[in-house]
């Protein structure tokens, strides 16, 4: 499994779908799925918790919807893929919730720990590209979308400026694991980049360009 997580309007939904495409171009088997939702019964706690007002909720609210959701992605998206060999791209997953949740809306990265051990046991992704960049470039981006998806984003620029300094310390803790890419650059490079550091990890020979996007 591979992550790609980042602040909002970091590039993710892109990169992610490019890499897809580069996947299934060299003929590996491979899915694109998404946090929050992914899973059907997840899409439908997506809904709750990415439209209305960002006082909505408060931070453990989100935490529990948050794992709600990933339990039914893992149950019944993720482990079925993997189970079948499959590699499964994931746009975000669990450090969302320790950057979000945990560090930006200090709950404490020891709450969520405690929560993700009982909700997911020792399960971990193989790599986590997290794209970064500052937040005042991230979010200028994501108000071109004009979806009505927007509750996180009109949480303001100090909360998200947590969340980059977040998603920074988290990829500090584990180098093995963890990648922090410099997602502000065009997409491209970016993306040979993503290309790049997946080839290194394992041992694959990726093109950096996909077929279509
Ligand atoms: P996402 O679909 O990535 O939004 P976008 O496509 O607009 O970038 O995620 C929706 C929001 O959910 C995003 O602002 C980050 C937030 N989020 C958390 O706060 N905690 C989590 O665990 C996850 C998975 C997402």
């Amino acid at each position: 499994m591979i992550v790609i997580d980042g602040i909002d309007g970091s590039g993710k939904g892109v990169q992610s779908r490019r890499l897809l495409q580069i996947f299934l171009d060299a003929g590996e088997s491979a899915i694109l799925t998404r946090e929050p939702g992914g899973s059907p019964a997840a899409e439908d706690i997506r809904r709750l918790l990415v439209k209305g007002e960002p006082q909505k909720w408060d931070d453990m609210t989100e935490l529990l919807l948050m794992y709600a959701a990933r339990r039914s992605h893992l149950r019944d998206t993720i482990w079925p893929a993997l189970a079948e060999n499959k590699w499964v791209i994931s746009d975000r997953y669990a450090d969302s919730s320790r950057a979000f949740q945990g560090i930006a809306g200090n709950l404490g990265l020891d709450t969520v720990e405690r929560i993700h051990r009982l909700v997911v046991g020792d399960f971990e992704p193989a790599l986590v590209i997290i794209l970064d960049l500052p937040e005042t470039i991230a979010l200028a981006r994501t108000e071109v979308r004009g979806d009505d998806e927007d509750r996180f984003e009109r949480k303001g620029q100090d909360y998200h400026s947590r969340v980059r300094a977040a998603f920074r310390q988290i990829a500090a803790t584990n180098p093995s694991q963890y990648r922090l890419i410099d997602a502000d650059r065009d997409i491209a490079e970016v993306g040979a980049d993503i290309t790049q550091t997946i080839n290194a990890q394992f041992a694959l020979q990726l093109t950096s360009v996909p077929a279509t996007r």
